[in-house]
């Protein structure tokens, strides 16, 4: 693969949980590459470690080791600061729950992060219009997030977490909770934003529907990632 196809790299991490006396290691040197525009799933049984890689991929947890390179820049070698502006504009997260604001309309929840990045009014406007088209939600761009069904939520939370253009985007179980008929939209979103948005998505998962719909599967197993199923 050439080395401008990748949108994230990540080599050898590690992350200790501890708590009180008990230490966890669920991380052991994972690693896995994420290409553009091209979706990525990442299947393994409770407990392998896979939300808690998400987080690390993310900037939210800082590894005990190893390092996450996202087009050519080392996340985990950033200060807290940075590494928060920086995880806001390239990376989207949709995490297993609490991705909107409880309080503000769709439309609010989605302009948020690109009034943080200081965009001009008429980009707001324009970038909003076009995420709530992408994911089918014009007509519920006032409701608050208690007013949207399961799969609303869920199409809501990824039009947010891909506001500000960002090169990955990972989704902990985007399906967790949706039966399989609303599971299906929301794998077809996915997968139409994998080429209009171009962004490489990697999908967390222990449900063989979404592994069966991306490009590449990879395997999580006590820590560490494994090609293949
Ligand atoms: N906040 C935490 N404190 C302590 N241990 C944790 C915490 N979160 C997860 N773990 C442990 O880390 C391991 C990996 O968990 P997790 O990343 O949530 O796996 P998965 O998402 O694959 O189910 C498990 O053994 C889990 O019990
Ligand atoms: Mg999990």
């Amino acid at each position: 693969m050439a080395e401008a196809e990748r949108a994230l790299v990540a080599r050898g991490l590690y992350h200790i949980y501890r708590e009180a006396e008990i230490e966890t290691i669920a991380l052991r040197g994972a690693g896995l590459t994420l290409e553009r525009a091209s979706w990525t799933s990442l299947m393994g049984p409770s407990g392998s470690g896979k939300s808690t890689l998400v987080h690390v991929l993310a900037g939210l947890f800082e590894p005990s080791g190893g390092s996450v390179v996202v087009e050519g820049e080392d996340l985990t070698r950033l200060p807290p600061a940075d590494r928060a502006r920086w995880r806001r504009r390239r990376v989207g997260v949709v995490l297993q729950r609490d991705n909107l604001h409880p309080l503000l309309n769709l439309e609010d929840n989605i302009s948020l992060p690109l009034r943080l990045e200081k965009k001009s009014r008429r980009e707001v406007q324009t970038r909003v219009r076009e995420l709530l088209h992408e994911v089918g939600l014009t007509d519920r761009r006032k409701h608050r997030v208690g007013q949207l069904s399961g799969g609303e939520g869920q199409r809501a939370a990824i039009a947010v977490a891909l506001a500000p253009w960002p090169q990955v985007l990972l989704a902990d179980e985007p399906t967790g909770e949706l039966d399989e008929g609303t599971a299906s939209e929301v794998l077809d979103l996915l997968a139409r934003l994998r080429s209009q948005e171009g962004a490489a998505i990697l999908t967390v998962t222990h449900n063989s529907q979404v592994s069966e719909r991306a490009d590449r599967r990879l395997t999580m197993r006590d820590g560490e990632v494994f090609d293949g199923e």
